[in-house]
């Protein structure tokens, strides 16, 4: 339906969409369209035209399937968790050394770029707004958004050339991101290297009728498509044409609820370029069966990403004679492409297999009343990136400590893991443990930060404090010329 038309039916429905949901059976989400004002139709108008009423039957045949989730697509009784490279350690196949080096070559001649996935609804932190604003800088009180970007500013004022970062923003962060990096003006990037995008939406679908849901009388319940979802939605929005312009011919990408992640991370670039991987991936040890990580798991040479709401459990709970756990490579979602990969999977991004989670979404009863599931009613359904993992030629897996790049923000303060004092108290220890590196103590039970944008290693905290010094008071270690006490 083309906006004109759109416009113009605030009173009628076009005869189009009619016919589109008559034969999918889904008109009783016009059961209050005689009441709706004219921006309540056309909000509902807009929604419907959005919804790719070809795929529609495909969705309600998932939905009406018995499994909560597509099997996974290799046999994991037979699968393994693959050889990985050790950021640092000196038995690596290729030395840290020439790694790092390989990495440093690719960042100063602009040939990385980035994507930030920030679309997610963050329901299980309780944030209504994106996830990115919230401030978890544990003196600065910087944002997710802030820190993140800063590490893209450290980059460029170490190498002299811009990262290009396309964020990928959904109905549920889009209008708020765009704002805050138009108050803020694209956090101190240059503008003309940050692509804003905004993926797809999908319906979500009654579990026992295979019908859609109406949250308000002119508004069906949807939910963003999955970060799978970047591959189309760049595509769409020139972003891939966008990064081939900029020079771009490796493109990491990261969440932005990871407020440690290392996406440029030097040596890991280089692994990825030096084992002419496609697709590389950041991995830490999981631990316990519980941890709530995907796996990186390899079958017959075919890598692919178990989510952990996919792995059965007695496999997840598996362990080896050395006492790890069977499926170890746990994914904290940093991974990093060659350009002509994305290009490649974008041409058949409809080729990304659907998941499917059961929920619970509020939606208006027969009588107009709004009801909220205690249990869940409904199938959501999500793209991953990370199932383009089997289709590349070449996989790169390389394990990191998780004190140096994965301390993510999940869940609301209190809770037992993944809330924001311990992403700060992580945040902190990290300062501490790159400021003992380069000879600065702090003092016992002092708060101390990096200035993401200032610091990108040792080496630029030699620049603002000597060797030696003492920090005895809170403190963002940045840029500047710093007195520590
Ligand atoms: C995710 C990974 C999991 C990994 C873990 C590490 C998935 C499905 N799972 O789990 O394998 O071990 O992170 O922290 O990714 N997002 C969008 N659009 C969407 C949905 C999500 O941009 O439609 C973004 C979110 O903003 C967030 C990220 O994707 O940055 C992760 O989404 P989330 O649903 O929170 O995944 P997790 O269950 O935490």
């Amino acid at each position: 339906m083309s906006d004109r038309e759109t416009s113009e039916t605030a009173s009628a429905v076009p005869q189009t969409l009619s016919r589109q949901l008559a034969a999918a059976g889904q008109t009783h989400v016009l059961a209050s369209w005689d009441r709706l004002d004219a921006a309540g139709r056309a909000r509902l108008l807009g929604q419907l035209s959005l919804i790719d009423w070809r795929q529609f039957s495909e969705l309600q045949r998932l939905a009406a399937q018995t499994t909560a989730v597509l099997p996974p697509t290799i046999e994991l009784t037979r699968a393994v968790t693959p050889p990985c490279l050790r950021l640092g350690a000196a038995e690596n196949s290729i030395p840290p050394a020439v790694a790092r080096a390989r990495g440093e070559q690719a960042l100063s001649t602009g040939a990385v770029g980035a994507i930030l996935v920030a679309g997610g609804q963050g329901t299980r932190l309780g944030c209504t707004g994106p996830k990115g604003l919230y401030r978890v800088g544990p003196v600065s009180q910087a944002s997710l958004f802030e820190l993140l970007f800063g590490k893209l500013r450290a980059v460029r004022r170490r190498f002299g050339r811009d990262v290009p970062l396309a964020i990928m923003t959904s109905s549920a962060t889009d209008a708020e991101t765009r704002d805050f990096l138009r108050e803020h003006p694209c956090l101190g990037l240059s503008p003309e290297c940050v692509h804003v995008f905004r993926q797809h939406d999908l319906p979500a679908i009654d579990a026992a009728s295979g019908r859609l849901l109406l949250d308000a009388p002119d508004h069906v319940a949807m939910a963003p498509d999955g970060h799978g979802g970047m591959l189309t939605a760049l595509a769409e929005t020139g972003g891939l044409d966008w990064f081939g312009r900029h020079g771009v011919e490796q493109i990491v990408s990261f969440q932005v609820d990871n407020p440690l992640a290392m996406p440029l991370d030097r040596e890991f670039l280089g692994y990825h370029l030096l084992t002419a991987a496609e697709f590389s991936t950041q991995v830490v040890r999981k631990r316990e069966p519980a941890e709530r990580v995907g796996v990186v798991v390899e079958n017959d040479g075919r890598h692919i990403v178990v989510e952990y709401s996919d792995l059965p459990g007695p496999l997840a709970a598996e362990r080896l004679p050395d006492g790890r756990l069977r499926f170890h490579a746990g994914s904290i979602a940093v991974h990093a492409f060659t350009k002509s990969f994305l290009d490649r999977a974008a041409a058949t991004a409809d080729s990304l297999p659907l998941h499917l989670a059961h929920k619970s979404v509020a939606f208006l009863d027969d009588a107009g009343r709004l009801v909220t599931p205690r249990q869940p009613n409904a199938i959501k359904f999500e793209r991953f990136i990370f199932d383009l993992m089997p289709l590349a030629a070449r996989v790169c897996v390389v394990e990191i400590e998780p004190e140096q790049g994965f301390a993510p923000l999940k869940n609301p303060a209190g809770s037992a893991s993944d809330a924001p004092e311990h992403v700060r108290a992580a945040l902190v220890n990290h300062a501490r443990r790159l400021l003992a590196q380069a000879g600065v103590s702090v003092a016992e039970g002092i708060d101390v930060e990096l200035d993401a944008a200032g610091i990108l290693d040792e080496t630029d905290i030699h620049r603002v404090l000597s060797s030696g010094s003492r920090i005895e008071k809170p403190l963002v270690v940045g840029c500047d010329r710093q007195s520590p006490s």
